[in-house]
């Protein structure tokens, strides 16, 4: 076994601080250097060194931030691209062609709604959508032979439904389709869909992989060879890739995921409990709460539950616009998975792009990413936000 593989094999927190990369053997460098190269000198005609050739194909950095990521995820490969949209651009243009299907959460992320609404469907991929809690219905939303892909996020973004990652690889291989999971929200500490059977992650690394709200990028992970060739062939021919500079910072970021996430989720968890409580708030989804309908499930393949809060306000669509602009310590902003507290307002902010369809979110609903601030700050601003 090589170093490397060992690594492979270590826990989670020593594979996000070593895998992917050995320090360099000129100088010893223990974090790899920002390559800030575009080309690389041959050894004659074809005589690469390290296979590096042009940086849309490779960049050591990259290298770095790739193998990381695979390691994180336990998956054969990893991917870094531009950002999560790019990434799911080149797996779905690398997996379906024009008359092809897809299956998508019906509460997706927003603008993956609208990459297959806008973009992929003018391309001629057709695409339905099922909840991704409910495995029939999402059976049922397959058109065999026609559905080369199966799309789930677990936890969704904002609704925070759950779907059962093992369960929906078996529908999805029952049908010849393959499972994509997109992972942004859980982060692969708290859960690792490979392991579970699913064929790609997707990662916004923007989030909790980058988690210090400086970089936008995105990542794939697989664990099949031929998969991994496809991809390879479409990163470099699409040509979306993560630059040296992002790719240093969302390794950077990955070192440190495991103690982020442990301590997202404490606040997430104190946060929960406040809200529960609060005369102005009509429901609090957090899969963590024994009656959220996917907390079994969610017990079941995460770790824990996550830093993603969503709540509902009695005082409908006009309190929740008051609560986000009363907000100080949350921060009103989109994105998510950064050591800062933020809010938002779904319905008019990150999920503006699907009101009017299926797809639209409650009016009266407010997203939190929780932070990694003192917990007591952040249940003092939101009892004066919704005081
Ligand atoms: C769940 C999820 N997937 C994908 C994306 C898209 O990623 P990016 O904004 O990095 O393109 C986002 C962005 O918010 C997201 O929340």
């Amino acid at each position: 076994m090589t170093e490397q593989q060992h690594r492979n094999k270590a826990g989670f927190e020593t594979r996000a601080i070593h895998a992917g990369y050995e320090p360099d053997p000129m100088t010893g460098a223990v974090i790899p250097p920002i390559y800030a190269t575009s080309t690389y000198k041959q050894d004659g005609v074809g005589g690469l060194r390290g296979g590096y050739e042009y940086s849309r194909s490779a960049n050591p950095t990259r290298t770095a931030l790739e193998g990381n990521i695979a390691a994180l995820e336990e998956g054969e490969r990893g991917f870094a691209f531009a950002s999560g949209l790019a990434a799911e651009d080149t797996l779905i243009r690398a997996t379906c062609g024009p008359g092809d299907h897809a299956v998508i959460p019906d509460d997706a992320y927003g603008g993956t709604h609208r990459l297959f609404d806008k973009v992929e469907k003018v391309w001629g991929l057709e695409y339905g959508t099922a909840p991704v809690s409910d495995v029939d219905a999402v059976r049922a939303a397959i058109r065999p032979g026609q559905t080369k892909l199966v799309w789930v996020e677990t936890p969704t973004n904002p609704l925070l439904n759950i779907g059962d990652i093992e369960a929906l690889a078996g529908v999805a291989h029952e049908a010849g389709a393959l499972l994509v999971v997109d992972n942004t929200f859980a982060s692969p500490y708290l859960q690792q869909p490979l392991v579970l059977g699913a064929d790609v992650v997707v990662h916004s690394t923007t989030k909790y992989c980058g988690g210090h709200s400086d970089v936008v990028g995105g990542a794939l992970v697989v664990r099949d060879h031929r998969l991994a060739e496809k991809l390879t062939f479409h990163q470099n021919a699409m040509g979306a890739v993560a630059g040296p500079f992002d790719s240093w910072l969302v390794l950077r970021g990955l070192k440190t995921l495991g103690l982020r996430m442990d301590r997202h989720c404490d606040n997430a968890e104190r946060v929960v409990a406040f809200l529960s409580g609060h005369p102005s708030v009509s429901e609090v989804i957090y899969p963590g709460l024994p009656e959220h309908p996917g907390h079994d499930v969610a017990a079941k393949q995460m770790k824990r539950f996550g830093g993603m809060v969503s709540f509902r306000c009695a005082g409908g669509e006009e309190q929740a616009l008051a609560v986000c602009d009363k907000a100080e310590v949350f921060t009103l902003g989109e994105s998510l998975g950064g050591v800062e507290s933020l809010i938002e307002h779904p319905g008019r902010m990150t999920h503006a792009s699907v009101a009017g369809t299926d797809l639209e979110v409650p009016g009266d609903l407010i997203r939190l990413s929780v932070g990694i601030e003192t917990a007591d700050d952040l249940i003092a601003d939101l009892d004066r936000a919704l005081g």
